[in-house]
């Protein structure tokens, strides 16, 4: 195992009812900005809650943060932060909306543009922020990372802020979530504990556990959710396996991948594709051409999440990255390029980007433009 610090001072407050409780975990005498999203929440009565518990707190409100949320809208949130003397922010929304709210936050007390702090990669400065989360997907809700995108360019990439202060979840929120937000978290939770899992074997045993504990978790509920996403417990359950999978507990001391994510994120950036369908189509490609470096790992997914003890090593690994498909493909996720209609040019563009940045992803900083390349090829 390797050294590592941990700390992550996020306050979760979990469970029926608790959008109640932001009353009392924001301090009265707080200059707020509440962010939202398209509108879901005055659907699904998540905005009424978030009223009436504010009703004797100073507040402002800000809508319009988009799915993969673009700078050109968080500036005009960072100006009327910066004009109105805000120094709280409570995102209420998916994972859109609170990355958003991070880059806002951090641009509240920036002099410059907020782009600029996402490509040093790390804010240095931050007014705090909190939030309610409505989709169990990112882990956003308690991790200090962001995604941000600038439509402009086409670009997306990931920044760090401090934590947020609490967060807020309430599994009562997913029932309105439509299907395929539902199979995008799903895949997002799944590939993000993969991510964290499918380097090498014998780093940490508990840290095997543990991620494996959380891929088993989702292929258990994946298929129940469809039946009926109205048991409370069941969600809470997505709820709290979203979190968990993203929120540093299941990386201590061990190497980490991110290419699926790396290569999805551009997918985003040039096609305006889900996150968590990107991931779905990029997945299957990364295990079939990291193959060798991954054998070990992979033999030890193949028998401890999908009970593979026959056949080969090759036949055993095929028949594991089969059925990783298989459950993308059970929620309704495209896992080829060509379902959705995206062709060579766009793997060559993903390439050439790489290679501009001279970027080489994954654990052993490998995976440059060219293995980008034969991994989209692999999901053509
Ligand atoms: O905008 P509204 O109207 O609120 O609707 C949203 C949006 O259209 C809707 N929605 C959210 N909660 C709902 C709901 N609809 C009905 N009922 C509810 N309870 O869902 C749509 C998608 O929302 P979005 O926030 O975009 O989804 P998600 O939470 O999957 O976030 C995706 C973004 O997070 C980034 C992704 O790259 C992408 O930009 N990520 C952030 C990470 C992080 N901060 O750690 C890690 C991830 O790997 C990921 O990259
Ligand atoms: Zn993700």
């Amino acid at each position: 195992m390797k050294n590592f610090i941990f700390q992550n001072t996020t306050k979760l407050v979990f469970g029926k009812g608790q959008i109640s409780k932001l009353s009392s975990l924001i301090p009265l005498d707080k200059k707020i900005m509440v962010t939202f999203g398209g509108g879901s929440v005055k659907k699904n009565g998540v905005y009424d809650q978030v009223k009436e518990a504010l009703k004797n707190h100073n507040y402002i409100e800000f809508w319009g943060i988009e799915p993969n949320p673009a700078v050109e809208t968080l500036r005009k949130a960072i100006d009327e932060g910066k004009q109105k003397g805000i120094d709280f922010l409570l995102a209420v929304g998916g994972g859109s909306v609170l990355d958003g709210t991070k880059l806002i936050a951090a641009g509240i007390v920036y002099e410059g543009d907020a782009w600029d702090i996402v490509l040093e990669g790390q804010a240095k400065n931050s007014i705090p922020f909190a939030s309610v989360m409505t989709l169990p997907a990112t882990g956003s809700e308690m991790n200090s990372g962001a995604v941000i995108s600038r439509k402009e360019t086409h670009e997306k990439y990931a920044f760090y802020n401090r934590y947020p202060e609490f967060s807020i979840l309430d599994p009562e929120v997913t029932y309105s979530l439509p299907a395929k937000q539902i199979a995008n978290g799903l895949a997002d939770i799944y590939v993000h504990v993969i991510e964290q899992y499918m380097t090498t074997t014998g780093q940490s045993r508990v840290m095997d556990r543990w991620a494996e504990g959380l891929l088993l978790t989702v292929l258990e509920i994946a298929p129940k959710i469809k039946e009926n996403q109205h048991d409370y417990d069941l969600m809470a359950d997505f709820m709290l396996t979203a979190t968990m999978a993203l929120n540093n507990f299941i990386s201590m001391g061990v190497t980490q991948d991110w290419v699926t994510h790396m290569i999805g994120h551009e997918l985003t950036a040039l096609h305006g594709i889900d996150h968590g369908q990107s991931l779905a189509i990029v997945l299957g490609g990364t295990l079939r051409v990291l193959k060798e470096q991954k054998h070990g790992k992979l033999l030890q997914y193949a028998e401890r999440i999908f009970n593979i003890t026959a056949g080969s090593d090759d036949e055993k690994i095929d028949l594991a990255i089969a059925k990783t498909e298989e459950l993308f493909r059970s929620i309704g996720l495209a896992t080829r390029l060509s379902e959705l209609n995206i062709g060579e040019n766009t793997i060559t563009a993903i390439k050439e980007r790489f290679n501009k940045a001279g970027v080489a992803y994954g654990e052993n900083g490998n995976v440059t433009g060219s293995v980008a390349e034969q991994i989209l090829f692999s999901c053509k």
